[in-house]
């Protein structure tokens, strides 16, 4: 890669455990060109949000490190905001006043091109609650609203902040299918425009392929590394149900399914072909467990 922007360069990680050092990732490396989309994907504790509380700035690698525009990252910054996978919102504060608070700390220092006045603020943070569709329930506090909405919240709250790298982490985990769907578009819309890179945690296969440049797939832990990285060349923008009969879409989910179900099974689960599937090109896979668990 000629210009590399975000270089996640050799990172290991060790955790102190009352057993002694629990190594959680081994050289996991990987180099990323401004504005792209990387999904990371892999079993539940494999090392996936450690990996992007290294890039956040929130965990220090043991060894190797992570630099952004030939700066190594060494603590959190707003170039790159985070949306975690349990929304973290300030429960005293509204939705309006949560992004409010992320919009001051980035627009309103007296910084030379990003300053806002109170009016484009006000704007600019309406604007982002309208994109995840909030608008009704702006200037309700975290308690008053469902989970699904917190998360949105969240996601604008990130996206008001016009980061260079946007990282997050099972964001749309809680939501039901259609907001989930609608959301992603949301998503694909904001990339195409803003152009910021983006790493996103995420279990869901058909989410990885319809979103991604690259999906890293990483191998279970301890140790776990980048097993395989799938390059996504289908063109956008994308549209889910036209590719939802592409070929290439297709084999692309099926190559993320047997990595996860195949070479990176875990130990009691079986993948088997579900017996109602009527397509031939895409046979879906389902995992069971088996007797041996
Ligand atoms: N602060 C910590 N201290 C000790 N072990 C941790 C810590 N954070 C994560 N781990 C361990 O590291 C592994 C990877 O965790 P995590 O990155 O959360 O996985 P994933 O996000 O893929 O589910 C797990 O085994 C987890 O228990
Ligand atoms: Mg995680």
């Amino acid at each position: 890669m000629k210009n590399i922007h975000l270089n996640i360069d050799h990172i290991s990680m060790e955790f102190p455990t009352p057993d002694g050092p629990y190594v959680a990732l081994r050289d996991v490396d990987l180099k990323m060109a401004q504005g792209e989309f990387v999904s990371l994907i892999g079993h539940s504790g494999c090392g996936k949000s450690t990996v992007l509380n290294v890039v956040a700035g929130l965990y220090q690698a043991t060894r190797g490190g992570v630099v952004l525009d030939n700066k190594e990252v060494d603590e959190p910054g707003p170039e790159r905001a985070v949306v975690f996978q349990n929304h973290s919102l300030l429960p005293w504060l509204t939705a309006y006043e949560n992004v409010e608070l992320a919009v001051k700390q980035v627009f309103g220092r007296a910084r030379s091109s990003k300053t806002k006045n109170k009016a484009e603020m006000k704007e600019w943070i309406e604007y982002n609650l309208h994109l995840v569709h909030m608008d009704h329930a702006m200037h309700k506090r975290p308690d008053e609203i469902s989970g699904g909405m917190k998360q949105r919240v969240g996601i604008a709250r990130a996206l008001a902040m016009e980061p260079k790298v946007l990282l997050m982490d099972e964001p749309f985990g809680a939501l039901d299918a259609l907001t989930r769907a609608h959301m992603q578009e949301s998503l694909m819309e904001i990339h195409a425009d803003l152009g910021n890179t983006v790493i996103m945690i995420t279990h869901d296969v058909d989410e990885a392929v319809l979103l991604s440049d690259r999906i890293v797939m990483m191998t279970n832990g301890p140790a776990a590394t980048i097993g395989e990285i799938l390059k996504i060349d289908l063109p956008r923008p994308r549209d889910r149900v036209e590719l939802s009969d592409n070929a290439n879409y297709n084999h692309y989910r099926h190559e993320v399914l047997q990595f996860l179900y195949e070479r990176q099974r875990r130990p009691g689960e079986e993948v088997v072909a579900e017996e109602a599937s009527d397509d031939e090109a895409a046979p879906s896979l389902k995992v069971v467990k088996t007797e041996a668990a």
